[in-house]
């Protein structure tokens, strides 16, 4: 109890003293200790372990003017989200913003399996069973942009604010094999080429907003139980040795 007061009586002093910007270690700690987690997930707060990211199983439904269709994604894999680069991350500890900018040199799309019933393909009717190995590769895939993080009580929770980020996608590959494969991976490359990275590259404020649905919710939902003083008194380093240097699994 009393080191908790002496951490906000810290806090209170910090936040009155200065503006003052950090990129430091102490966040760049914070951000190592992440990526050692990410192989452990997070369970007690509902955080699956996403290096490597994977699910059994996967249903998905598509209906859009270009193309639908129906099917499934079995024992998928996602490779490469703990190969996160920050080039910027500050916190301004009086107006409580996070600004980062951070890129990701490969993700991994894998499943073992999938089966896909096309029933529109580029504007007309089609009827092709798809079916075989999914494997797709987003380069250089990179966010900027900044949050703010806003104590739900001083006590109990936190959630974010002010989502604004943009997304850039560098290029995707698609190695997709199996039955109507070559129809899979022309539509894969149509939404890559033609659609995600479009999408990605010219509608920042679209794909902000979905990826805040995204993202915002679930981050929402594990910061629920985090006291404010904590992640402050993390994010500034005011605690010693509070992130361990080992994954806790
Ligand atoms: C997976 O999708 C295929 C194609 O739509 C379908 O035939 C099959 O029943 C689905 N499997 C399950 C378990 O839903
Ligand atoms: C998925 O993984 C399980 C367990 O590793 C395995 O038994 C199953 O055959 C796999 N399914 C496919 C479609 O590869
Ligand atoms: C992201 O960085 C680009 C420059 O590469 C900049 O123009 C843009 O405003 C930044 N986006 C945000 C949300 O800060």
């Amino acid at each position: 109890m009393r080191s908790l007061f002496l951490v906000l009586i810290a806090l209170l002093g910090c936040s009155l003293s200065s503006g003052r910007i950090l990129f430091d270690d102490e966040l760049r700690e914070l951000t190592e200790f992440l990526r050692l987690q990410m192989q452990c997930g997070y369970p007690a707060k509902g955080v699956p372990i996403l290096a490597p990211a994977q699910l059994p199983y996967k249903e998905v439904d598509v209906q859009a003017d270009a193309f639908s269709g129906r099917g499934n994604f079995t024992n998928i894999s996602i490779v490469g989200l703990d190969s996160f680069e920050f080039s910027q991350l500050q916190w301004n500890n009086i107006f409580h913003t996070i600004k980062f900018d951070v890129s990701i040199p490969s993700i991994r799309l894998k499943a073992e399996n999938y089966k896909f019933d096309l029933t529109r393909f580029l504007g007309a009717t089609a009827s092709k069973k798809c079916n075989g190995v999914f494997d797709v590769e987003l380069i250089n895939f990179r966010a900027n942009g900044s949050f703010v993080l806003r104590p739900s009580s001083l006590t109990n929770g936190l959630h974010i604010t002010r989502w604004n980020v943009d997304w850039q996608l560098g290029k995707a590959i698609s190695q997709i094999t199996g039955i109507g494969s070559k129809y899979l991976e022309k539509l894969i490359n149509f939404i890559l080429q033609d659609f995600l990275q479009l999408l990605i590259n010219d509608n920042p404020e679209e794909i902000s907003q979905f990826m805040e649905q995204l993202l915002v919710a679930p981050l929402n939902a594990v910061f629920g139980n985090v006291a404010w003083y904590e992640i402050t008194a993390i994010i500034l380093g005011l605690v010693n040795g509070v992130l361990p240097v080992e994954p806790i699994c």
